[in-house]
């Protein structure tokens, strides 16, 4: 008999629960809930799982705070980790960077629980900071480079594709546009591809406008740290799921992701947020768009800028 889908997700708090959720609901496939926290998975699943005869779907949902349970995924989704949070006596929140040594130990040893049991699984990293956990998760998985990838460039894209369209008062499914490199307040949107219905951006926006747009986009999520006390989960959910349905369904999206590059766009081994085709095998091809010199110069800044955290890793 054919088996659905599996697909597990590491960290049930708000990005991992609030994914589960979402993929049901698109009946991406059967889902398991992996946290170090007792009773969260499993109360969370059961939730979502009650939740199955009024919303309509048939995927199972299953709560561990275990491994035995992924055995076998297609795709494992990483949310494992503490995130950015304000501290209530400074103000100050937390920068994606400074949760670089906490993190790498929680990624490094789930990753090789997963590895162990799902060999064949394409690796989602949404745990920060991003790109460099894409360093940890591929050295620590020893997976080939094309199932091991990050997701950051989907949700940076959404939040620039977001304010693009309540800006001009349009709907959002006629901004078409990509946002590269690390996942930091140096990613790089790119206006020379962003469009509206086919017309190029720069057409209907000043230059003005669209620096204002291009600097909310990069301190986005500290925007919604500022207003919650905590890092959003909604739209990095929602944007992990897309990459996920493209895996599982192979639909061969070009999905903004965090590969591995060897060479393309001139870099050598360093994750950053590039075009990608996301099929079955994970990255199937990396595209190469043409930048303008400036925005080369913003590349190379946001590639210095992972640079130097993934100096910080032990590999
Ligand atoms: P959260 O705190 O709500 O959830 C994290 C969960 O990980 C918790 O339930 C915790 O118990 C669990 N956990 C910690 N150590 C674990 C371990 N060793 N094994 C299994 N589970 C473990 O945090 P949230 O908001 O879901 O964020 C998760 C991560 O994703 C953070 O690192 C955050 O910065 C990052 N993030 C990344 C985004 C991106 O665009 N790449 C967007 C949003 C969040
Ligand atoms: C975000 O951009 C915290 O990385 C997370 O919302």
């Amino acid at each position: 008999m054919p088996r659905r889908n599996k697909i597990t997700v590491v960290g049930a708090g708000n990005v991992g629960a609030t994914m589960a959720h979402w993929a049901v609901q698109k009946h991406l496939g059967d889902v398991v809930l992996v946290d170090i926290k007792e009773g969260l998975p499993q109360g969370k699943a059961l939730d979502l799982s009650e939740a199955a005869p009024v919303m309509g779907f048939d995927c199972t949902l299953t709560g561990t705070n275990g491994y035995d349970e992924t055995a076998d995924s297609d795709v494992v989704v990483i949310t494992a980790g503490v995130p950015r949070r304000k501290d209530p006596e400074t103000g100050e929140f937390t920068s994606r960077d400074d949760l670089v040594e906490i993190n790498r130990k929680i990624v490094g040893s789930v990753t090789r629980e997963i590895a162990g049991r799902s060999p064949n699984a394409v690796l989602i990293c949404v745990s920060n900071p991003l790109d460099a956990m894409c360093h940890v998760m591929l050295a620590e998985s020893g997976f080939p480079k094309e199932r091991v990838i990050g997701m950051a460039g989907v949700l940076d894209t959404a939040r620039y594709k977001y304010f693009i369209s309540e800006k001009l008062g349009v709907s959002v499914d006629d901004i078409h546009g990509m946002v590269l490199g690390g996942h930091g307040d140096t990613m790089v949107p790119v206006p020379s591809h962003t469009s509206v219905g086919g017309i190029p951006l720069t057409e209907l926006m000043d230059s003005e406008t669209i620096d204002k747009i291009i600097h909310r986009t990069r301190k986005g999520g500290g925007e919604i740290v500022g207003l919650l006390g905590y890092s959003g989960y909604y739209a990095p959910a929602a944007s992990v799921c897309a990459m996920v349905e493209s895996v599982v369904r192979d639909r061969k999206r070009v999905l903004p992701t965090a590969c591995l590059l060897n060479g393309e766009y001139g870099y050598e081994n360093l994750y950053i947020g590039v075009p990608a085709v996301l099929g079955k095998a994970g990255v199937e091809k990396i595209i190469e768009m043409k930048l303008g010199d400036k925005e080369k110069e913003m590349l190379e800044i946001s590639a210095n800028a992972v640079r130097d955290v993934v100096k910080l890793l032990p590999y």
